[in-house]
């Protein structure tokens, strides 16, 4: 993978074990409720899931919206397209879902045909934010609302990591997130790309449980792939942050920065 487009590649590729930890970690909960409660999503909408991961999130669209409604579902990595398609058939709403694998950031959609469009921990990501968000009010009708979830990743605390060691677990495994700083940049960027209205909410929720240590695990093997780290820091990060977990004293907090923009 090039470090250059390794944010995307390492989407488009991801190996076993990261797959695994996904179907663990994007389970939908009640903490998921909070974060896409601006959308307003409700019965006979047609709504998009912009890159769908495993396809907890299609799921829980395709239950809100109800028979009269409609999911697309997008995602690059074509394992999360085969899981989202067994996951609503599983479900026994494969007629309310359309799954697509997107090889592009264009959407295979006409303009103005969405109610809703949500995407979820999915802007660090892609290409050019600005673009995308361009994209989204394209296929959104007008009074429809784009929901955008997420983390600003230079905001992210732990405790009892270092907060040296974090920093170049962090700096070592950048090249994974296109824009590291999305959340605080989100505002900006949908205001840009000609949205009527902006709202902004940022949901932080202190996690005990050591929901985030996947994501300090992935984090440490992002840095691993660039070459450029110290593996005792590494490896006392994950070290740490696992012995915290199973001890009891596992702290973390990931503001999510929640932005709803109306077309
Ligand atoms: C952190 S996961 C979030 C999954 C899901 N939205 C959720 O919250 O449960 C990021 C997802 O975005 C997808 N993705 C990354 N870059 C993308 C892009 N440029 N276009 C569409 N999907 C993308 C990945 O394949 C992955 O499924």
């Amino acid at each position: 993978m090039s470090e250059d487009t390794y944010y995307k590649d390492h989407w488009v590729d991801i190996e076993a074990e990261r797959l695994e930890r996904y179907e663990a970690q994007f389970v939908w909960g009640p903490r998921g409720n909070k974060l896409i409660e601006p959308a307003a999503i409700s019965t006979g909408q047609v709504v998009a899931d912009y890159g769908c991961g495993p396809g907890y999130l299609s799921v829980e669209l395709a239950k809100r919206v109800g028979p009269d409604g409609h999911v697309h579902a997008f995602d690059i990595n074509a394992d999360f397209v085969e899981r989202t398609t067994r996951r609503v058939a599983d479900e026994g709403l494969a007629e309310r879902v359309t799954v697509t694998h997107l090889t592009t950031d264009m959407l295979p959609l006409d303009d103005d045909c969405l109610d809703r469009l949500v995407v979820k921990n999915v802007m660090v990501y892609v290409d050019d934010p600005l673009s995308s968000f361009r994209e989204f009010r394209r296929v959104v009708k007008p009074g429809g609302k784009v929901h955008a979830v997420d983390s600003d990743f230079y905001m992210a605390a732990f405790d009892p990591i270092d907060v040296d060691d974090w920093r170049h677990v962090l700096d070592a495994g950048i090249h994974a997130f296109r824009t590291p700083a999305i959340g605080r940049k989100m505002y900006g960027i949908a205001l840009g790309a000609g949205f009527s209205e902006v709202a902004v909410e940022v949901v932080a929720a202190p996690d005990f449980s050591g929901r985030m240590l996947s994501f300090i695990k992935n984090t440490a093997g992002y840095a691993r792939e660039g070459g450029k780290y110290d593996e005792e820091v590494v490896e006392r990060v994950v070290d740490v942050a696992s012995r915290a977990v199973e001890d009891g004293t596992f702290f973390a907090l990931n503001p999510q920065f929640l932005v709803t923009a109306t077309v």
